[in-house]
C-alpha cells in the first residue's frame, strides 16, 4: 500500500498494477505495463522524484513505502515474464514437435507419359519385326518435307499442311514422311524403318492440335507389294487393340504414294454409330498408307526398276485416344496429373503386345 503523501494520478492503482501483471498475456504487453509503471518517465519513477519536495519527516517512510512497492511490482514483472516465456517455448515446442508413430510420406514418383508409353509399344512391335528405329530434324526445309516428297512448290497438297514456316526455306516439319527421304538418301535399300516424332500443323481443335506425334514406317526391299502392306498394318491395328477393331482401307492420295490408302477404325466413342470425335461418319481416320512413289525412289538416288517399297504414317495421339476412350486431344498437353498418373496406363510399361 502507498503512502498518503505519494498521490498516484487518477485511474491509477498500485493493486490493480499488480493484478494486471499477473493477467497478461504477451511480452509485450507485460514490458508496456513495466514502462508505465516502472519506465522513465514512469509512474513510481515520477514519484520517486517528488519525494524531495515532501518535509523530511515522512521522506523517509515514504521512501520505504515507494522501495517496497518498486520491488513488489519488479518481482511481479519478473515472475510473470518467466511464465509467459515459459509458456512460449511450450507453445512452440508443441508446433514443432515429430510424430514419429506418424506414417512417413510416400514418395512421388514419377512416370511416363501417356504418349511415350504408346510410341514405346509401337516401336517395340516393329523393332520384332527388324524395322530400325529412325529420326530426323523438327525444322525441316522444303526439299525434304514436300520437293522430294513429289509435293512441287504449286502442288495442291500442300494447302492440306497448314504449314507453319520458319522462314522462306525452313519450315516444322507436317509430317514424318521427310524422314523416309533422309534414310532413303543415307542408307539406300534394303530399308526397313520406323521414325517417331513430333510434327506440327496450323490447326487446333477437339482431335487436332497445332503439334502432334506420327509413326512414320518405310521399308523398300524387292518385290515388296501392297499385299505385305496391308497385311503388316491390319496385324498392328489387331494386336494394338486388342479388342480387334473393324478396319477399312479406304483409297485416298498422297504425292509420295501410289497408290495409297488411308485406313479408318470403327469409332470407339460411339460404337459406329456417329458422334463430334468421328464427324458423324462412324470411322476415324488413323493412318496414311501406300506404295512408295517411283518419282520418290528416283529423287534419292534408288532404281525404282530394281527397288520398291511401301510407307505409312499414323497419329500417335489419335490411337491412344482411340485405344484408351481420351475424348480431348487436348488433355496430352495439359499436365493434369489426374490425366498423366492413372494406373492404367503405368500398367503399360511392361506390357507386351
Ligand atoms: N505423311 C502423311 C500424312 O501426314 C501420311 C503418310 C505417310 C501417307 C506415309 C502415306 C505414306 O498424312
Amino acid at each position: 500500500m502507498l503512502a498518503e503523501g505519494v498521490a498516484l494520478p487518477t485511474g491509477e492503482s498500485y493493486e490493480a498494477a499488480l493484478k494486471e501483471i499477473s493477467q497478461t498475456q504477451t511480452l509485450a504487453d507485460l514490458d508496456s505495463l513495466r514502462v508505465h509503471w516502472l519506465g522513465r518517465q514512469g509512474i513510481l519513477t515520477s514519484a520517486f522524484k517528488k519525494l524531495g519536495e515532501l518535509p523530511p519527516d515522512v521522506r523517509k517512510a515514504e521512501g520505504q513505502t515507494l522501495n517496497d512497492a518498486r520491488e513488489a511490482l519488479e518481482s511481479a514483472i519478473a515472475s510473470q515474464k518467466a511464465h509467459l516465456e515459459a509458456q512460449d517455448t511450450k507453445r512452440r515446442l508443441a508446433r514443432t514437435a515429430i510424430d514419429v508413430t506418424l506414417p512417413g510420406r510416400d514418395a512421388e514418383i514419377g512416370s511416363y507419359h501417356p504418349l511415350t508409353l504408346v510410341q514405346r509399344t509401337i516401336e517395340d512391335w516393329f523393332s520384332r519385326l527388324g524395322f530400325v528405329v529412325a529420326s530426323g530434324p523438327e525444322i525441316e526445309d522444303d526439299f525434304h518435307n514436300f520437293e522430294a516428297l513429289n509435293i512441287g512448290r504449286d502442288h495442291p497438297a500442300r494447302a492440306m499442311h497448314d504449314t507453319f514456316y520458319v522462314s522462306g526455306n525452313e519450315l516444322l516439319r507436317t509430317h514424318t514422311s521427310p524422314v523416309q527421304i533422309r534414310a532413303l538418301q543415307q542408307w539406300g535399300p534394303p530399308l526397313r524403318i520406323l521414325a517417331p516424332g513430333r510434327v506440327y500443323r496450323r490447326d487446333s481443335d477437339l482431335t487436332h492440335t497445332p503439334m502432334f506425334h506420327q509413326v512414320e514406317g518405310l521399308v523398300v526391299d524387292h518385290d515388296i507389294s501392297w499385299a505385305h502392306m496391308k497385311s503388316l498394318l491390319s496385324d498392328f491395328l489387331r494386336v494394338f487393340f486388342d479388342d480387334a477393331p473393324a478396319v477399312r482401307f479406304r483409297p485416298s492420295y498422297f504425292p509420295f504414294t501410289e497408290p495409297s490408302a488411308e485406313v479408318d477404325l470403327a469409332c470407339f466413342f460411339c460404337r459406329h454409330q456417329g458422334c463430334r470425335i468421328c464427324k458423324n461418319s462412324g470411322w476415324i481416320e488413323v493412318l496414311g498408307c501406300g506404295l512408295v512413289h517411283p518419282v520418290v525412289l528416283q529423287t534419292t538416288g534408288v532404281d525404282s526398276q530394281q527397288w520398291s517399297g511401301f510407307a505409312f504414317g499414323m497419329g500417335i495421339e489419335r490411337l491412344a485416344m482411340l485405344k484408351y476412350g481420351i475424348r480431348d486431344i487436348r488433355w496430352f498437353y495439359e499436365n493434369d496429373q489426374r490425366f498423366l498418373k492413372p494406373s492404367w496406363m503405368n500398367t503399360m510399361v511392361n506390357t507386351e503386345l
